[in-house]
């Protein structure tokens, strides 16, 4: 068991319909931070969950927000997120055309900055900005829905980010996203991850059941 593990439950897989109780239940079922998948329906096909949103349910919880912008035009919508509620903003590495400016904007909002590269994308880039950046978010599906089949073949992509965080003088979190169950997590945590992102796997059953599936992912 990994004790510095971080579970970020994503909302996507929740009930919008109670999304205030479910923010609620999944806080006291003991997740880390909460996960907020934002899409455009450009970058990925689907269309998710806008500002006002998350607005709404920042009183919910006094866990951080971990807000994945899988959109285009970041540099735009970062300040609106920020004054949203978001804690963390996470963007991708394909969209942004200058990755440092987007960062910076980031950080003159007083966020954490975290940059995302889809299965296809090189990390090529990560040496340039790690130093400047406070979360690497692997993806080990294809954004855009929840509840897809976790990628394997990313796991090596997972240990060569480790390597060039732990090269670095930085304290990078390693954050992993996309069909992670209790089947699989030993080998996202293995590779190096310590930040886990989960939404199919932690959103089923009922309330009662979100403790037992965090755990579960915890001692895998
Ligand atoms: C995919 C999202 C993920 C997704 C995770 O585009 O970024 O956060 O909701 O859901 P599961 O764990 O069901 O793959
Ligand atoms: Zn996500």
């Amino acid at each position: 068991m990994e004790k510095n593990l971080l579970i970020a439950p994503s909302i996507l897989s929740c009930d919008f319909s109670r999304l205030g109780e479910e923010i609620q239940d999944i806080t006291e079922a003991g997740a880390d931070l909460i996960h907020i998948d934002v899409m455009d329906g450009h970058f990925v096909p689907n269309l998710t969950i806008g500002p006002g949103v998350i607005k709404s349910i920042r009183n919910d919880t006094d866990l951080m927000f971990d807000v994945h912008l899988m959109i285009e035009n970041v540099d735009k919508y970062i300040p609106i997120y920020s004054h949203a509620g978001a804690d963390i903003i996470t963007i991708h590495s394909e969209v942004s055309e200058n990755i440092l400016r987007s960062i910076k904007i980031i950080k003159d909002h007083g966020k954490k900055a975290g940059l995302a590269f889809n299965p296809k994308s090189s990390i090529g880039i990560l040496n340039e900005v790690i130093e400047k950046i406070d979360l690497v978010l692997i993806m080990t599906v294809n954004p855009g829905f929840g509840g897809q089949s976790f990628m394997e073949n990313q796991l090596e992509k997972i240990t060569a980010t480790k390597k060039i965080i732990d090269n670095s003088n930085s304290e990078v979190l390693l954050e992993v996203d996309g069909g992670i169950n209790e089947s699989n997590i030993k080998y996202v945590v293995e590779s190096g991850a310590n930040t886990i992102v989960a939404g199919s796997a932690i959103f089923s059953g009922t309330k009662n059941d979100y403790k037992l599936n965090i755990d579960k992912l915890r001692i895998y």
